[in-house]
């Protein structure tokens, strides 16, 4: 029996493209249209409508809090104009959510763009970022009082990578240079409203806030001991893993770490040469371990590793996403489980973690890959909307209802 600490956070995550449904204006919608993504999102979720009953559904799983993030290309559409009845509807889901006692932690950046920005360049123009400024001033002078937890950017390499070196997301290049342009862009954005969010605050009197990223940290594991192998997975870990966190906390710009963690990354490096480097993984089944649906190893011990290797920076933690897909509920709830039994160790060690979000609260739409990966605590019939909620989400209830496993 293991005991997690009093206060600690219990919840689920989702983001607005991939449930709320008929995200008309950002680049994601533009791309499904032309074809670019091989499912579209239409629909999605229809978390737009349903929040309410999704939240009632997250307040029964006994969740303390929740992750979700506030769609820019809604609130506004075109540039300089912000739609006041789209900032309304998300005062009412941040009521929503409070009236259930569960805590919001808000996303202000989770992958999508508006398209007008995307038109002008997106985060490859440096001259952009006042414009993610702007609506993070719009958004937090609005919600500020309500609001504790901020992300401003949800997993930069992630985003970076696959729209500017992997060709797999909007606007699809392949470009090295574009990729260190968008990351260091997201930083200094991160920075800016960062400081930005605590001015607010402290102008309205209110509470500190704690402000933070969503850092996607991947478990870079040695598949053969070579040379290749051991510099590849040395500057994967610090580059990655490492290098976004420490410029932030160099800047003194995070109250606390974010952390989005899934898994195992198998290196295997076939010649040298920076992509090789960078992106190599191993092709066969070398140490196999369990896999989600989309072939993804399962290796909750990397969570601990991770949770050790940030422990340098003595912030307070919070995981912001730690999930599977799988068709397989046992399977669902054995991971849950073993991490939560990792995260407990690393807390046992001196790790201050404060929470865990799971990824998802319901099925929804996973970017390039369509409708078929399934993460939700709770299942989504795509044509009815209809939600049932798995065994695995009633058994993490339990543990957040108890706090102990
Ligand atoms: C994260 C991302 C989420 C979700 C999840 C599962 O990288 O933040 O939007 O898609 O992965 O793949």
């Amino acid at each position: 029996m293991k005991e997690f600490p009093r206060n600690f956070l219990w919840g689920a995550a989702t983001s607005a493209h991939q449930v709320e449904g008929n995200n008309i204006y950002n680049d994601w919608w533009l791309a499904e249209e032309a074809g670019a993504i091989k499912e579209a999102s239409g629909r999605a979720c229809s978390h737009y409508e349903l929040y309410s009953e999704d939240f009632a559904i997250a307040g029964q799983l006994h969740h303390n809090c929740h992750r979700f993030s506030i769609e820019w290309s809604r609130v506004e559409p075109q540039e300089g104009n912000f739609d006041p009845l789209e900032i309304e509807h998300y005062r009412k889901v941040i009521a929503d959510l409070k009236s259930r006692g569960i805590q919001p932690v808000v996303t202000l950046h989770h992958f999508t763009n508006p398209a007008w920005f995307s038109r002008r360049g997106g985060w490859v123009n440096s001259g952009l970022q006042k414009y993610f400024l702007r609506f993070t001033d719009k958004i937090v002078r609005e919600f500020g009082a309500e609001v504790k937890f901020w992300i401003t950017i949800n997993e930069p390499l992630v985003y970076s990578s696959h729209a500017y070196l992997l060709g797999a997301w909007p606007p699809k290049k392949r470009s090295l240079f574009e990729t260190a342009r968008v990351t260091f862009n997201l930083a200094q954005a991160h920075i800016k409203a960062y400081r930005l969010i605590h001015k607010i605050y402290k102008e309205n009197s209110l509470d500190k806030p704690m402000v933070s990223i969503a850092a996607n940290l991947q478990a870079f594991e040695l598949c053969r001991p070579t040379l290749k192998n051991r510099l590849s997975v040395y500057l994967r870990h610090k580059l990655y893993n490492l290098y976004f966190i420490d410029e932030l906390f160099r800047r003194k710009t995070l109250d606390y770490i974010g952390i989005n963690y899934y898994g195992r990354n198998l290196v295997d490096v076939e010649s040298w040469g920076i992509r090789h480097l960078l992106l190599d993984t191993c092709k066969y089944n070398h140490h196999p371990l369990r896999k989600n649906s989309l072939g993804w190893d399962i290796y909750p011990e990397g969570l601990y590793k991770l949770l050790l290797a940030v422990k340098k920076y003595n912030l307070p933690v919070l995981i912001t996403e730690n999930g599977i897909c799988t068709e397989d509920d046992d399977l669902r709830w054995d991971y849950i489980r073993e991490h939560l039994l990792q995260i407990h160790r690393a807390i046992q060690d001196g790790i201050g973690v404060m929470g865990y979000i799971y990824w998802s609260l319901i099925d929804n739409f996973e970017w390039d890959k369509g409708f078929t990966p399934r993460f939700g605590l709770v299942h989504v019939d795509y044509g009815s909307q209809k939600r049932s909620v798995r065994p695995s989400a009633e058994k993490l209830a339990q543990v957040s209802a108890s706090g102990i496993i």
